[in-house]
């Protein structure tokens, strides 16, 4: 899967018993902000029923693939579509002038074959679970070569060595359907899904600072929307970066936008991870969340990010600073109305 800031890799055993404790034969979960999926994914693949969303559209497609998409539906044609795109000639275009040659975030060979890729993608009428698997077996593969340190605002000096190899799509790592019924991905803002959507479990991972989600990985909104939009800056991000934000990382609406979305949530158990980096205290967290029902915390203690393990550098690749602390905690929220 795809590096991801504030990505639950780490923590899914956690989180899985923590679902498994909070409530013993539930069928159905919500995962409302699912940035990479895999939540959502060891979920369905316990067993689960899953609803995930998230309101970037490569996160819509991850939870298409890795939710949505059961591994009978579509494995064999996606097989043989992994081996005809992995011969597809590159042919330089969007990607490769933007990301390639304006900024370095891929070799151009690798930017080459992610454009022809894409294009034919784009031109083929392909079964949208089809296209989901496919386009995330191109995100994941260029995610594989690419040269950052995790986000895509800015991209290394010289080249990282894994943006020397060659481009290569696997097939995603896909489940089958749960016994409890189909698994749906949903492209909302939280606060609508939290109307729409309701589960035997909710498990909410908001951001927890200022740092954008669709800025961070502007890249992929591109390749999941190849709207080819105007770019701007070094990073040469999507101009709607500008304009396209969230209430969950606003210091100042933080509190009020996630006040009003545990009101509007209608589950018996939530469950919720909060970082002790974030915008509210864990006692402020406790109290907002105990206007739902009874609130049981656990501390896990886990490595920060890899830009933190790597140190802080200038813009022309100099080290200029240590990072504070290498570890972090997170803390898992249980909610029992
Ligand atoms: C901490 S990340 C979730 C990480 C995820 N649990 C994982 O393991 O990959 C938070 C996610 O919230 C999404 N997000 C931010 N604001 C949102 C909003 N208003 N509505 C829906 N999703 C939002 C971001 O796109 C991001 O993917």
């Amino acid at each position: 899967m795809i590096k991801y800031l504030g990505s639950k890799r780490q923590l899914i055993p956690q989180i899985l018993q923590a679902v498994a404790d909070a409530s013993p034969g539930a069928k159905h979960v919500v995962d409302l902000f699912s940035g990479t999926s895999r939540v959502g994914h060891a979920l369905k693949k316990a067993g689960y029923r899953v609803s995930s969303n998230d309101h970037n559209e490569y996160a819509y497609w991850l939870a298409k693939c890795y939710v949505e998409t059961d591994l009978q539906k579509v494995q064999s044609e996606a097989e043989t579509w992994i081996d005809r795109l992995n011969k597809l000639p590159g042919q330089a275009g969007y990607f490769t002038e933007n990301f390639c040659i304006k900024s370095r975030f891929f070799h151009p060979k690798n930017g080459e074959r992610i454009d022809a890729i894409r294009e034919l993608l784009a031109q083929e009428h392909l079964d949208p679970n089809l296209f989901a698997v496919l386009l995330v077996s191109l995100m994941e593969a260029a995610d594989r070569v690419d040269s950052t340190c995790g986000i895509q605002m800015s991209y290394l000096k010289s080249w990282a060595a894994r943006a020397h190899h060659d481009l290569n799509l696997r097939l995603p790592d896909l489940t089958p359907r749960s016994i409890h019924g189909p698994s749906k991905a949903y492209c909302l803002d939280a606060l609508e899904a939290a109307e729409k959507l309701t589960g035997d479990v909710i498990y909410l991972d908001p951001p927890y600072n200022q740092h954008n989600y669709r800025r961070n990985y502007h890249i992929w909104e591109t390749l999941a929307l190849w709207d080819k939009p105007e770019t701007y800056g070094i990073a040469t991000k999507r101009i709607d970066c500008k304009t396209h934000t969230s209430a969950f990382n606003s210091k100042t609406q933080f509190i009020h936008a996630f006040t009003q979305l545990i009101s509007a949530l209608k589950a018996k158990t939530l469950i919720v991870s909060f970082n002790n980096e974030g915008f509210i205290s864990r006692t402020e967290m406790e109290s907002l969340l105990s206007q739902k029902g009874e609130v049981s915390v656990q501390t896990i203690d886990y490595k920060r990010y890899v830009g933190a393990q790597i140190g802080i550098y200038n813009p022309s690749g100099q080290r200029v600073g240590e990072v504070s602390h290498l570890r972090n905690k997170e803390y898992l929220y249980t909610v029992n109305a």
